[in-house]
C-alpha cells in the first residue's frame, strides 16, 4: 500500500491507519494476518477507539472515505478471535458483543462513507463488520458466512440483525442455521457484495476510484443521504419521509448547495 501523501499515522497495536491527502481516503486496516486478523477485545477496542477519534476531527480533514480492508494474503477478518471466546466468562461476552456492536454502529453513523473491501475469509465477525460499512466491495476468492452455530454461538456483532436486512429473512436463517459458507459469486447475487474484482489490487483500485467520484460531489449531502437512509431503516416509509424532509430542506442553509446550484446554472463543474 503505497503511504505516498499521508498526513498521520496513528499509533494502534492491531490497526493500520494510513490518511492519504492525496486521495483523501483513510486506509483502515486489521493487523493480525497470523491469526487471519481474528478479533479479540484489543483489536474491536481499537476499532472502537479509531471511529470515536476519527468522528470528532474528520470534518475539517478534507478525507472524503474510508477503505476498510484486512492485512495479509488470506483474510479480510475470519471472525471473533475463538482462542479468547473458549476462555472468556458470561460478563465478558456481554461487554465484547456490546463492543462489537459499537463499532458497527459508529460505522453506519460514520460521516464519511466507509467500503468493506473483502478478500479471502469474512466470517462471523468479519462478515458483521462488512455489514458495518456503506457498501462491500470482494475479491473473487472471498468466503463470507456466519458460521457460529458451529460453536454453541450465534452473531454477537450485529449479523443476526442486519444480514436479513441485507440480504432477506431466508437466506439470512439458511446460512445462520447451517454455518455454511458463501462464496463470493453468491454473495454478488445475493446483493451482500455490490461488485467483484479479479484480485487485491483490482478491488483497491477500484475503491479508490468510487471514493473519487463521490469526492467530486457535496459532502455534507453525501453524509446527510448515509444519515437519512440509516434512520430510515428502522421506520416506515411515511416516517422516512419526515426525516428527508428535514434534510432535504436542511441542506438549503448550506454553502455546499448555493455552490452545487450555482456552479449548474453557471455552466461549470461545482468546487465543493
Ligand atoms: N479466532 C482465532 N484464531 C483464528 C481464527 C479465529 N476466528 N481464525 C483463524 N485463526 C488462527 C488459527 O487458529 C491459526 O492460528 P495458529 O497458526 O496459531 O494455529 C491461524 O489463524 C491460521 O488459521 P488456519 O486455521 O491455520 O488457516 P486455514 O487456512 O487452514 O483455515 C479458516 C482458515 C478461516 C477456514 C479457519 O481458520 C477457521 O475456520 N477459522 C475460524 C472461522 C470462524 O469460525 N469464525 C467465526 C468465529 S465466531
Amino acid at each position: 500500500m503505497s503511504n505516498s501523501g499521508a498526513v498521520s499515522k496513528h499509533s494502534y497495536k492491531n490497526l493500520n491507519v494510513v490518511e492519504s491527502r492525496e486521495d483523501k481516503i483513510i486506509y483502515l486496516s486489521v493487523n493480525r494476518p497470523d491469526k487471519l486478523n481474528a478479533l479479540n477485545h484489543d483489536v474491536l477496542k481499537e476499532l472502537k477507539d479509531f471511529f470515536l477519534a476519527a468522528r470528532e476531527s474528520i470534518l475539517d480533514s478534507g478525507m472524503r472515505g474510508v477503505i476498510f480492508f484486512g492485512e495479509g494474503p488470506k483474510a479480510f477478518i475470519a471472525g471473533a478471535d475463538i482462542a479468547q471466546l473458549a476462555t472468556l466468562p458470561p460478563e465478558s461476552a456481554y461487554e465484547m458483543s456490546k463492543t462489537g456492536q459499537e463499532v458497527t454502529l459508529l460505522m453506519e453513523e460514520f460521516p464519511l462513507p466507509i467500503i468493506a473491501t473483502v478478500h479471502g475469509f469474512a466470517l462471523g465477525g468479519g462478515c458483521e463488520m462488512a455489514m458495518g460499512a456503506d457498501f462491500i466491495y470482494a475479491t473473487e476468492d472471498a468466503i463470507f458466512g456466519q458460521p457460529e452455530v458451529k460453536l454453541g454461538l450465534i452473531p454477537g456483532f450485529g449479523g443476526s440483525q442486519r444480514l436479513a436486512k441485507l440480504i432477506g429473512r431466508g437466506r439470512a436463517r439458511e446460512l445462520m442455521y447451517t454455518g455454511a459458507n458463501l462464496s463470493a459469486k453468491e454473495a454478488l447475487a445475493y446483493g451482500l457484495v455490490t461488485k467483484l474484482f479479479k484480485n487485491k489490487e483490482e478491488m483497491m483500485a477500484g475503491a479508490k476510484m468510487v471514493i473519487s467520484m463521490m469526492a467530486k460531489n457535496s459532502r455534507q449531502a453525501i453524509a446527510e443521504a448515509k444519515k437519512v437512509m440509516n434512520l430510515g431503516n428502522d421506520l416506515t416509509v411515511k416516517d422516512g419521509l419526515k426525516i428527508e424532509v428535514s434534510s432535504f430542506s436542511k441542506l438549503f442553509q448550506t454553502e455546499e448547495m448555493k455552490e452545487g446550484t450555482n456552479a449548474f446554472m453557471q455552466k461549470r463543474k461545482a468546487n465543493f
